[in-house]
């Protein structure tokens, strides 16, 4: 399998500076600090992947997730994905988060919901967390998995933690065409990308890993064209924007918003949307 490069400064990544931005989009709309939070309001500025609660939504029936479950999220940025998902269902979520700065953002904002003890945060590299066998009906992640290092690994702690029959949704980037010297340098900068594989080696370190995959969908048509309405409606509200943020917060989600819609609009990387059972 065809590792690409590997990075260790995740905030080279433009997404991933200044976590504590989303304070100031809320302020704007009246909700200063400590104030209580609704969870569908933060819904409109706490979600790092596409298509914000709808693709999370399109998870919670396929994993028929119900209030009961036990739910790990791996890589949970703002925790947005793990809040939407317990105010949904009543379930119980345990949310993955390397970055210390993005994890003290999301742990102040599930605080000022009413989510009763139900996402619980977890600052910690999926890698070197320890998880108990058996300890999950599912396992989510969005956007995330990609950025890890040592896949194998990481899929088969996955698969561990894990009920028997356990359920496994990932949405996720994967390697369409390698990239030239160029932009392997630009990309090693910007996606931060130490697990992206071609779609061959995707569906097989799967099933390696013991997981019968059950619904594959190829979003890299919606994606591409998400990332580029994205990066022109960004463009289009640059005024608003930086009357909160200032220049400097603009031109950080610029060059994200635009170094990512290049990626998918050059066919350098696609989409995919996984739901997967555990193999006993
Ligand atoms: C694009 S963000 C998506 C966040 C969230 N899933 C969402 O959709 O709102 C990916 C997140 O994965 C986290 N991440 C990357 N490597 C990780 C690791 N080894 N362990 C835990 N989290 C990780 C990043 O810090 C980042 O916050």
């Amino acid at each position: 399998m065809r590792i690409l490069v590997l990075n260790n400064d995740i905030k080279s990544m433009q997404l991933y500076p200044r976590p504590e931005r989303i304070f100031s989009d809320l302020e704007a709309l009246g909700y200063g600090p400590e104030v209580p939070l609704p969870v569908d309001v933060l819904a409109r500025f706490d979600q790092l992947h596409y298509h914000g609660i709808d693709a999370l939504n399109v998870a919670i029936s396929a994993c028929k997730i119900e209030a009961q479950d036990r739910i790990l999220e791996v890589g949970s940025g703002w925790g947005g994905c793990a809040r939407h998902i317990a105010h949904a269902t009543g379930a119980t979520i345990t949310a993955v988060e390397l970055q210390a700065d993005y994890d003290r953002v999301a742990r102040d904002l599930t605080a000022r919901t009413d989510l009763n003890g139900r996402v619980e945060h977890v600052n910690a590299d999926f890698l070197e967390l320890d998880i108990e066998p058996g300890t999950f009906d599912h396992a989510v992640s969005w956007l995330a998995l990609f950025h890890i290092p040592r896949r194998s690994e990481y899929l088969e702690k996955l698969h561990r933690s894990l009920t028997p029959n356990g359920t496994l949704f990932v949405e996720d980037l994967y390697m369409i065409k390698e990239p030239d010297d160029d932009e392997l340098e630009d990309i090693k900068q910007h996606l931060f990308p130490n697990s992206l594989v071609g779609e061959k080696d995707y569906f097989s370190s799967l099933e390696m890993a013991g997981f019968d995959v059950s619904i594959v969908d190829d979003m890299t048509v919606d994606w591409t064209e998400f990332t580029s309405d994205r990066l022109k409606s960004f463009r289009d509200s640059r005024k608003l924007y930086i009357s909160i943020h200032g220049i400097q917060g603009y031109d950080i989600i610029e060059t994200f918003y635009s170094k990512m819609a290049s990626y998918f609009a050059r066919g350098l990387v696609g989409g995919l949307r996984i739901a997967a059972t555990r193999r006993n």
